[in-house]
């Protein structure tokens, strides 16, 4: 027997196929100038492999601007569909692979295109915004598309404009915007499947076990869970609330994938996942998305190896959504100008 063999050669699942498999997408990423990049809630080893490979692990927003900005021809994305679409809206030139296109979302799911068009024809006097969780034909609907990071300013430069708000598709993150910024919105009824199982008696039951800890909510939660919120924020943000916040121990009411860079942006602090049931519930998702999850090692090596799948959005529908896409980047980075005190003026 040749003992510089390893024993574990070979064994589906065992550290050395990982490692074998994770030097395979390496030299894959290299061989087809690709570049990965990851949303938040991804499993741990495909953010760790984006961030090893010079891609990006981030919110929906700052992908989308990634993948914008990255001089590669082939952006691989992991997450859900609609953030390889915004990809590919984007990037028309470049080749937008996803590890799986079955990896959807409850949001996208809820609007369907011809619904939704008929909904805003039935509406003409007001302005379309969509949340970025939608598909590409949505988007070209709207007048103006937004993640959670960038929803807040953007309803409330439009209110200020004396504009009536078409919002879809969460009814959640919608009806917490509308609280904060009192503008004049009809709301589409979609939900997360993943935060809407956040439930207050059981999270209220966890804070009096651990009085010390802030708690840190996605707005897609409902507005039950929102209340007991020491923090409400988009993805970036919740990490960097856990990052600079005093507090040492965090309740986090969104999915557990990111706990990972939590973990890595304050590695002496404590993570505690927010209840999805408390007594006699049960939970659907348990705080991880179904869709996310599809996202593995095995599916990114296959999409690299063949090429496929593959991201194609019909041009007109592509055209059309890119207009609304960018006009909230233009948006972002004005905003990002005026915080730097870099304005026009
Ligand atoms: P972010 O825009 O905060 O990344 O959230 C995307 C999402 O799908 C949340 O469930
Ligand atoms: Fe969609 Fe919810 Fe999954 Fe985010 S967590 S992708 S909103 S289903």
């Amino acid at each position: 027997m040749n003992m510089t063999q390893p024993l574990i050669r070979g064994v589906p699942g065992s550290t050395f196929d990982r490692a074998q498999q994770i030097r395979r997408i390496k030299a894959l990423l290299k061989k087809e100038d690709a570049v990965l990049v990851a949303h938040y809630y991804t499993d741990a080893e495909l953010q760790a492999l984006a961030e090893e490979t010079g891609g990006y692990v981030s919110d929906s927003l700052d992908m989308a601007r990634f993948g914008h900005d990255h001089p590669a021809g082939t952006l691989v994305v992991a997450g859900v569909r609609f953030m390889g679409e915004t990809a590919k809206i984007l990037n028309p030139e470049k080749r937008v692979l996803m590890p799986t296109l079955d990896a959807t979302c409850s949001l996208d799911e809820s609007c369907p295109a011809q619904d939704f068009i008929a909904f805003c024809d039935a509406h003409p006097d007001r302005t379309v915004v969509v949340y970025a969780n939608t598909s590409a034909a949505v988007k070209a609907r709207a007048d103006w598309v937004v993640t959670s990071s960038i929803a807040m300013q953007v309803v409330r430069h439009l209110a200020a404009r004396g504009e009536k708000i078409l919002w879809a598709p969460d009814r959640h993150l919608g009806d917490y915007v509308r609280r904060e910024t009192g503008a004049d919105m009809l709301i589409w009824n979609g939900a997360c499947v993943v935060h809407e199982e956040f439930q207050r008696e059981a999270l209220l039951e966890l804070k009096r076990r651990h009085p010390h800890a802030d708690v840190l909510a996605h707005p897609e939660s409902p507005a039950p869970v929102l209340a007991e919120a020491d923090m409400i924020g988009s993805t970036s943000a919740m990490i960097e609330a856990a990052r600079s916040r005093p507090a040492k121990s965090f309740i986090v009411a969104t999915d557990h994938g990111i706990l990972y860079k939590m973990r890595q942006a304050a590695p002496d602090k404590e993570f505690l996942e927010a209840p999805t049931g408390g007594h006699g519930a049960t939970c659907k998702s348990c705080a991880h998305c179904p869709w996310m999850a599809m996202n593995s090692l095995t599916t990114l090596e296959y999409a690299l190896r063949h090429g496929g799948p593959e991201i194609t959005i019909a041009e007109p529908i592509r055209a059309a959504a890119q207009k609304s896409v960018e006009r909230m980047l233009r948006f972002a980075a004005d905003q990002r100008q005026s915080v730097l005190g870099l304005g026009n003026a």
